[in-house]
């Protein structure tokens, strides 16, 4: 399995519903962040579904490398640097 692509390196955050359902992008392709667009066909990867609990900002992970998916864990600052 090849590894996401880092969409970004810090959290993208929303405004979500309670009850409504969000499909969080796993792939880092989707130009939608932190949501799918269909991008990951033919990937390996699928979309993660996630339904909001609670109506307010969540914040998304957007290196695709979070534990806690698809909310942020931090993880971002612990990537390798960017090259340059
Ligand atoms: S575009 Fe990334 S999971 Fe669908």
């Amino acid at each position: 399995m090849t590894d996401p692509v880092i969409a970004d390196r810090s959290p993208i955050g929303v405004d979500v519903v309670a009850g409504r359902t969000y499909w969080w992008c796993t792939c880092g392709r989707s130009t939608r962040q932190p949501f799918c667009d269909g991008t990951h066909n033919p990937t390996q990867f699928k979309p993660l579904k996630y339904v909001a609990e609670q109506t307010g900002q969540v914040w998304f992970c957007a290196c695709k490398h979070t534990a806690t998916a698809p909310l942020c864990d931090g993880s971002h600052r612990g990537l390798a640097p960017e090259e340059e």
